[in-house]
């Protein structure tokens, strides 16, 4: 468990299922996040979730985002993990609608991005989201993530954000 001031993160659970099926099969969630809605009846998407919670590769940690009070709203995770070239990639999604806004998003990136800098050697976590995402942006703005790249993929144009440990450490000593 991963404690931030206003969320915690932990391990995801068979329990969360039905949360992370509604959130994907969201069509204003997909398009947020440059994919189709996931097109699979409740069943067939428990069967592969329970799999995927037993053999989750090394290179791939994923969290619940809970509210102090204990509600699931969301789900982020750290993958990609390149040891030898010190970064991972950052990925989270507010799915309930109602914590948009509130500084979740903010206070779990930031949660993460202290969890990662202080438990492993990684140098560099980056992150994309789409240049029409103006909240996401923001959002990683206040975490001091900077844009480094933008990029054009099937069609949809994604700006890529980076935190190098070095300019983590700095706002460390300068808080
Ligand atoms: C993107 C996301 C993680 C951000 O989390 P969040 O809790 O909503 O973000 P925060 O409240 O920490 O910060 C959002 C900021 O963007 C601002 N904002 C909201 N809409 C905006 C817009 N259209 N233009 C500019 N800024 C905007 C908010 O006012 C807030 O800034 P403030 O704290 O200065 O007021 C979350 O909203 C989310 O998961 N959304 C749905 C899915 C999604 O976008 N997926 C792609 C993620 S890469």
């Amino acid at each position: 468990m991963i404690n931030g001031s206003k969320i915690i993160l932990r391990d995801k659970t068979l329990a969360d299922a039905l949360d992370d099926y509604t959130w994907q099969t969201d069509p204003e969630l997909a398009r947020l996040d440059a994919v189709p809605p996931l097109n699979t009846v409740f069943p067939q998407y428990l069967s592969g979730y329970a799999s995927k919670l037993h053999y989750s590769p090394q290179t791939r940690h994923s969290f619940a985002i809970e509210t102090l009070d204990g509600k699931h709203i969301g789900n982020c995770v750290y993958f990609g993990i390149d040891e030898r070239k010190g970064e991972a990639e950052l990925g989270i999604m507010i799915g309930n609608r109602d914590y948009w806004d509130k500084g979740y998003g903010a206070n779990t990136v930031t949660t993460l991005v202290n969890y990662i800098f202080r438990q492993t050697n990684l140098k560099r976590i980056y992150l994309k989201t789409l240049e029409s995402n103006s909240r996401a942006q923001k959002c990683f703005q206040k975490c001091d993530f900077t844009p480094y790249k933008h990029l054009v993929r099937d069609g949809f144009s994604f700006v890529f954000m980076e935190l190098h440990r070095t300019q983590w450490q700095e706002q460390q000593t300068e808080t």
